[in-house]
């Protein structure tokens, strides 16, 4: 949404990962091709700084890749807080596993296997924070299914909702779903919205 310049100068004056996961981000680079899926740190710093300042203690990510955002907003959460982060790829779910088990907050990760429009409704309670981040063809399904499990001042983070900024003609299918979901929160009178051109578009979503 800017230009690399200036992503790659905001990038540089915002903090860096810890150790473990810049690890983690070597070991999938090594072995993944698709590691642009990883939300960067951009976003990862703001999921921390939302966590943290929200003291948000029941997350629930749709989306986990290999683990980059669950360890961060798993760091920053209550030491008693439980964040279930929701895949399907077996692959990515190997890589994701050995770095939360390394890691000093393994306690408070869920890793819940299988597709998240399945998985999600066995998953117990309602949740503070949520996390957005999957196939993008079902977003408005969890939007529909997660904003009634959304405790009153939780907030949900959406990814991808600019789509590269094809939402302001959107031709393909995804960018249409994208466009026409982005157009329900906007008119969905039980929430404020905030959408944010950051990295390729992050939504912000307050219950009222
Ligand atoms: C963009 S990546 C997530 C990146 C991660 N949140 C991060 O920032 O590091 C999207 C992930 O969702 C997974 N995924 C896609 N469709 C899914 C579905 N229906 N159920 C569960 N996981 C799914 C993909 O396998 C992929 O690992």
């Amino acid at each position: 949404m800017v230009s690399k310049e200036i992503e790659d100068y905001a990038i540089s004056h915002t903090s860096k990962e810890d150790p473990l996961i810049q690890e983690l981000l070597e070991v999938a680079n090594q072995k993944l091709e698709h590691t642009d899926m990883i939300s960067g740190r951009l976003v990862g710093r703001l999921l921390a700084f939302l966590v943290e300042l929200s003291g948000a203690d029941r997350i629930l990510e749709v989306g986990t890749f290999v683990g980059y955002s669950a360890l961060t907003m798993a760091k920053v959460m209550p030491k008693e807080g439980v964040l279930f982060s929701c895949e399907y790829n077996e692959h990515y779910e190997a890589i994701a596993r050995h770095f939360f088990e390394k890691s000093e907050y393994s306690s408070k990760i869920h890793l819940v296997m299988g597709k998240a429009l399945e998985t999600i409704p066995a998953i117990p309670g309602n949740f503070d924070f949520i996390f957005l981040d999957a196939d993008k063809i079902n977003y408005p399904r969890y939007y529909d299914l997660l904003l009634p499990r959304l405790n009153k001042d939780g907030l949900m983070v959406v990814d991808n909702t600019l789509w590269g900024g094809e939402v302001i003609d959107p031709q393909s299918e995804k960018s249409q779903v994208i466009a026409s979901l982005n157009k329900t929160i906007k008119e969905d009178e039980s929430v404020e919205q905030l959408l944010l051109p950051v990295r390729d578009g992050l939504t912000l979503i307050k219950k009222k």
